[in-house]
């Protein structure tokens, strides 16, 4: 299967998927989820494939971001589209494989991917990478999981803050708070998944996928809350403050909400 915007390969068990717009730091834009959506179909129907690796091309985002300039042309039912199918096609798919999938954090991971990356699995980066939530800053919350993911991963006090200033933290700050697990240097990032996921393919992989479906089992009540992002970031669309702080990003100025 070839793609546009994705490059995957497949060795002795790992199918590692790499988002590869590099020249846009690899924001998620409508190709991208459509395509992320297939290999992530893949990961659950391919019986070659035992688990998997998702990452960014080049050395500076794993992703920026859903895509911000898909964001001026769509209003309020556009927005919470958006947001849900992108829920449904790829965040959610991704929690609820059976099948390990493991975020490689090479760079930026804001916003919509940061959100990606904490839709896996779990997360190792390297001592580049910065993660943040940003959305404020464009008059947006996030809308794929990550109002719930953050607030699951690092408790609710940390995630609100970072929710509320778009601050963004380090790799080594990002451990400590318990959203990656572990840092590596630039050259033994992927190397060193690898290695996680060779162990993990050690045990019963129908045990290693109901450990999944039993953690994921404990988050279960928080499905109001999904449903309620979605339709919070469709409201945002239907806002003069996103305008501005959209148009201000694509502009290349700073937003002015008043
Ligand atoms: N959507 C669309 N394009 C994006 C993008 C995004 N989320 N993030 C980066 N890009 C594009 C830039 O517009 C630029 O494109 P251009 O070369 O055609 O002008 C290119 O990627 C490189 O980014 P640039 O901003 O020049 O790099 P930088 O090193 O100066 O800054 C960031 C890096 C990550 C700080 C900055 O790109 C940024 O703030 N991105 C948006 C992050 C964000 O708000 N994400 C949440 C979206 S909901």
């Amino acid at each position: 299967m070839a793609f546009q915007t994705l490059l995957t390969f497949l060795e002795d068990g790992i199918f590692t998927i790499t988002i590869n717009r590099p020249d846009k730091l690899n924001a998620l834009n409508k190709t991208v989820i459509e395509e992320l959506s297939q290999a992530i179909d893949k990961v659950y129907s391919n019986v070659e494939i035992k688990c998997a690796i998702i990452t960014g091309a080049g050395t500076k985002a794993f992703v920026a971001g859903a895509d911000i300039t898909e964001f001026l042309t769509l209003d309020i039912s556009g927005g919470e589209t958006l947001a849900k199918k992108g829920q449904e096609m790829v965040f959610n798919k991704i929690e609820q494989s059976p099948k390990p999938i493991i975020a490689a954090v090479n760079g930026f991971a804001l916003g919509g991917g940061c959100e990606l990356a904490m839709s896996c699995h779990f997360r190792l980066a390297n001592e580049n990478a910065k993660f943040g939530q940003p959305e404020v800053n464009l008059g947006l919350i996030p809308g794929y999981g990550g109002t719930q993911r953050l607030t699951q991963l690092v408790g609710k006090g940390k995630a609100i803050e970072l929710m509320m200033t778009a601050q963004m933290i380090d790799a080594n700050e990002a451990k400590q708070l318990g959203l990656v697990n572990h840092v590596t240097t630039a050259e033994t990032l992927l190397e060193h998944t690898k290695e996680i996921l060779q162990v993990i393919m050690t045990k019963g992989p129908n045990a290693v996928g109901k450990v999944i479906a039993a953690v994921n089992a404990h988050y279960d009540h928080s499905q109001n809350g999904f449903a309620a992002e979605i339709k919070l970031f469709g409201d945002c669309f239907g806002t003069d403050e996103m305008k501005e702080g959209v148009g201000a990003f694509l502009e290349k100025r700073k937003a002015d909400f008043g």
